[in-house]
């Protein structure tokens, strides 16, 4: 009986992954957007999640409202691409950009910095606060890139929700931030809005980290809690991207969770802050 039961279950599993690979590639096709090398565990989960919120019973189901619904696809596209974000997120990151980057920053005329996977902005805005402070914010150009216009619409907003501006404000004195953090904003209604001086020098566009090529060479590239989704093949080719955007001496910041070690780049860099994941090319 349990044998039975057992066999069962494999077997929904072997339909599941050819239903899962045909509607990756369904959506490649159709829209553009290329999934097939995320880490399938989470994406399988995200994709049922998507099919039980549209009230459908199969990812077959799933993927014929996808291929005949734009509006569907944003849906999944927001699902997919978990976009989790907070202003001075793991402040010591923001310290160690502080003692270490920004040095190096100051020995160039200018710098071009590309946050990639910068989401809904809340790290795009602290960059440029920490810049600003440092007195190196006037001749740097961040571009800010995600694959998802929508987050890319509320980045350029610049407000936040008022209701984190305590945990922010938590965040960046921890970050060694040098005024009250509340000149940066003005409180309305039930979001912050963030002074637009802060992106005078920032530019937001799409670009897809799997399948649109380098734009620029860039001094410093910060890419965290963004490729922790992808699988190994697809991170390393994301950091044959970055080696090739990066110029000599660049900084290349990765998330917590995320390393160049055991990528075919390692021995390309060397560890600026091996704890805060900042790593200096060096040839
Ligand atoms: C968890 S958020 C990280 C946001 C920010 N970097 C941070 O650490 O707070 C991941 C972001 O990566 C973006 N993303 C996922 N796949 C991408 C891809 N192929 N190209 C560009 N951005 C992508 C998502 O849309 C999402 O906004």
């Amino acid at each position: 009986m349990a044998a039975k039961a057992d066999e069962q279950a494999a077997e929904r599993d072997d339909v599941d992954e050819i239903e899962l690979g045909l509607l990756l590639e369904g959506v490649y096709r159709r829209y553009g957007f290329d999934f097939r090398e995320y880490a399938p565990a989470s994406l399988r989960r995200r994709v049922w999640r998507r099919a039980h919120a549209e009230g459908v019973s199969t990812i077959s189901a799933l993927q014929d409202r996808l291929l005949h619904d734009p509006a569907c696809m944003e849906r999944l596209l927001l699902d997919l691409s978990i976009n989790v974000t907070a202003m001075f997120r793991d402040p010591t990151f923001y310290v160690a950009v502080r003692e270490k980057v920004v040095p190096l920053l100051r020995t160039y005329p200018f710098t071009r910095i590309w946050v990639a996977g910068c989401s809904t902005g809340e790290e795009v805005y602290s960059l440029a606060i920490l810049l600003l402070e440092e007195g190196v914010y006037e001749r740097a150009r961040i571009y800010a890139t995600d694959i998802n216009e929508s987050v890319l619409d509320r980045a350029r907003a610049g407000v936040f929700p008022l209701d984190k501006m305590r945990e922010y404000t938590q965040n960046y004195i921890k970050a060694g931030g040098q005024r009250a953090f509340s000149e940066y904003y003005l409180a309305k209604y039930d979001g912050a809005q963030f002074q637009r001086s802060l992106v005078e020098n920032v530019v937001f566009a799409q670009h897809n980290l799997v399948s649109d090529r380098s734009f620029n060479e860039f001094n410093v590239i910060v890419c965290r809690n963004v490729m922790i989704y992808f699988d190994r093949a697809l991170q390393d080719r994301v950091h044959r991207l970055f080696y090739d955007s990066l110029a000599m001496f660049g900084v290349l910041a990765l998330g917590a969770k995320e390393s160049i070690r055991f990528s075919p780049f390692e021995d390309r860099y060397e560890d600026l802050d091996a704890n805060e994941r900042l790593y200096k090319k060096v040839s």
